[in-house]
């Protein structure tokens, strides 16, 4: 990963006006989270309050099972690289169409997957996977299953706030098999990049790491 790139794509992401998203009422564009090194990309939907308020991907509830799912199969968030589908919140935290999903990933996840070039890329859910796949791709038809783009295996699961939503048996099936799929995902990174961290001693506290960004996307409104 080339620094100097990085940071041109990130000013490029913070100045971008292309769609109407950026003015459904939210802070601006929200970057990724973790290590733009990491051979483990996980993309998500978009940013909910708690993202919109720090800057940064999967920091709320959703963002809180997702560290307990990661840890579960040894990886921690600050060694893989999160990001979203679409970059800034939609009014209401309603689900980006098709459509906002790819006019915000053309311009922006594909520029991230050129620049980190993860060896894995795992989609949280619909709106990530059918970005890649279209819109007749089904995370319950699919999940668990290995696809690829552009030469990267990618694994389609739940999202995070999908099993925030299930209770009793279905919700312990469906934890096991986030978990079967995260150990999948995480296995096939560890076979491209032995010698590469993934797991630190305890779980970053992201609200303390990214309360510097959260404090100046006040400042800059
Ligand atoms: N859900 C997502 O997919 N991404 C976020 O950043 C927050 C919630």
């Amino acid at each position: 990963m080339n620094d100097s790139k990085m940071s041109a794509w990130l000013n490029s992401l913070m100045a971008c006006q292309a769609c109407d998203l950026r003015h459904e009422g939210n802070l601006g564009p929200v970057r990724f989270s973790g290590d733009a090194s990491s051979p483990l990309m996980f993309v998500g939907e978009g940013p909910g309050g708690v993202e919109d308020e720090y800057g940064v991907p999967l920091v709320g509830p959703s963002g809180k099972l997702l560290d307990k799912a990661l840890w579960s199969v040894g990886l921690t968030r600050d060694h893989i690289y999160v990001t979203n589908i679409v970059k800034c919140r939609p009014k209401n935290n309603r689900t980006p169409t098709l459509e906002e999903g790819k006019r915000c990933a053309n311009i922006h996840l594909v520029k991230e997957i050129e620049l980190v070039q993860p060896k894995v890329i795992v989609c949280l859910g619909k709106v990530a996977f059918q970005y890649f796949y279209g819109r007749t791709a089904s995370i319950m038809h699919n999940r668990g299953k290995w696809f690829e783009y552009e030469g990267i295996p990618v694994m389609p699961t739940y999202h995070p706030a999908f099993l925030l939503r299930q209770t009793g048996h279905e919700l312990v099936e469906s934890k096991w098999q986030v978990y079967y799929d995260f150990k999948a995902a995480a296995e096939k990174a560890k076979e491209a990049m032995p010698d590469f961290t993934f797991k630190s001693p305890e779980k970053p506290d992201l609200l303390a790491t990214y309360a510097e960004l959260q404090k100046s996307r006040h400042i800059q409104q």
